[in-house]
């Protein structure tokens, strides 16, 4: 039986056959616990002989059986290792990474400089009142300058607001009077306009507002000439032409010296050197006044500008469509910048 068993033994390939002939041979109905229970029957004198023998095979067959079980356990943990072994020269898998979207960066860009001169950022709703949009701003029912902006209304009251200055009258609803304000607002506008290369039914504006006393016109020039040369470099020079807004008295147009040709003329700039990037003005006293605040104590600037129009010129992109399809061939050029 002894000889028998160690010879199965030397032969097992795995682990399950190795179960199979520890049951054979030491189980319950194996044959060695055959034999031990059959001594019951031997004389007195054979079963602490036949008794030694028997645990002897058990022993021997024991040790086979635990040396067989190391040797599995050592090759399956080689397996394993060998299986998990990963080569690490391999070159990888790059994962797809997002990047910001032209013009929040634009935006970020713009706020930032902002936020280095010191301003805050207000916010105010899309979904904007005929009050805060256009009556507190000096635009009364059956003003002709509505026409400037067509709206999309909700109701004869509401409407999508046209622009953001109307966040300019709830910031100075909210600071009641004090001084110093000195705000930024970002955030989208609606109009309606028929989508082209250079017109967009929903686009974003910044809205700057400063009041104080002693609030003047070459502060708000000397602000934007600071702002122009950070956005578009050292170089860049503004001009401000005379407009018109109900909101601001006096009014002006910014131009900017042309990124691309720098003031010599070209296509972009339409031969004149200059591109067109604000309106602006001095905050209109009655505007103030709406707002709570005294024209005759304080006054104060504003300009409004387009983030779009910014983006479109610091890039040199021609279709302002390209922001809104979403083209990942288009989009992702910005992602390295
Ligand atoms: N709200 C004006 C527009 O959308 C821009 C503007 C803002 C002009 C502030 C003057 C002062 O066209």
């Amino acid at each position: 039986l002894r000889s028998e068993a160690l010879q199965e033994l030397q032969q097992v390939a795995d682990p399950g056959q190795l179960n199979e002939l520890r049951v054979k041979f030491l189980g319950k109905k194996g044959a060695l616990t055959e034999i031990l229970r059959g001594m019951g029957s031997l004389s007195a004198e054979e079963r602490p002989v036949i008794g030694q023998v028997g645990n002897e095979v058990r022993g021997a067959i024991e040790v086979v059986i635990e040396e067989k079980q190391l040797i599995f356990q050592r090759q399956e943990t080689e397996n394993r290792l060998r299986e998990e072994t990963i080569d690490v020269t391999l070159p990888g898998t790059k994962p797809a990474a997002g990047a910001v979207h032209p013009l929040n960066k634009v935006a970020q860009e713009l706020e930032d400089v902002f936020i280095g001169m010191g301003y805050t950022i207000a916010e105010g709703p899309e979904v904007e009142t005929d009050f805060f949009n256009f009556e507190a701003l000096n635009l009364p029912k059956n003003h002709p300058a509505r026409d400037m902006q067509d709206s999309f209304y909700v109701t004869d009251d509401i409407l999508m607001r046209t622009h953001t200055s109307p966040v300019q009258v709830r910031t100075m609803k909210a600071m009641n009077g004090k001084t110093p304000v000195k705000v930024i607002c970002p955030g989208k506008v609606y109009r309606r306009d028929d989508d082209d290369a250079t017109h967009s039914f929903q686009f974003n504006q910044i809205e700057g507002l400063v009041i104080d006393k002693n609030i003047r016109m070459s502060d708000l020039k000397g602000t934007l000439l600071q702002f122009v040369q950070q956005m578009f470099g050292k170089q860049a020079q503004i001009r401000l032409r005379p407009s018109f807004f109900p909101f601001t008295e006096p009014s002006a147009e910014v131009d900017v010296t042309c990124v691309q040709c720098g003031g010599d003329g070209c296509r972009m700039c339409k031969q004149t050197g200059w591109l067109e990037i604000l309106g602006c003005g001095m905050v209109h006293p009655r505007v103030l006044e709406m707002g709570g605040y005294d024209p005759n104590e304080v006054s104060g600037f504003a300009f409004g500008m387009g983030v779009e129009r910014i983006a479109l010129l610091k890039y040199g992109i021609d279709d302002i469509r390209h922001f809104y399809t979403n083209d990942l061939r288009f989009l992702s050029q910005f992602a390295r910048m």
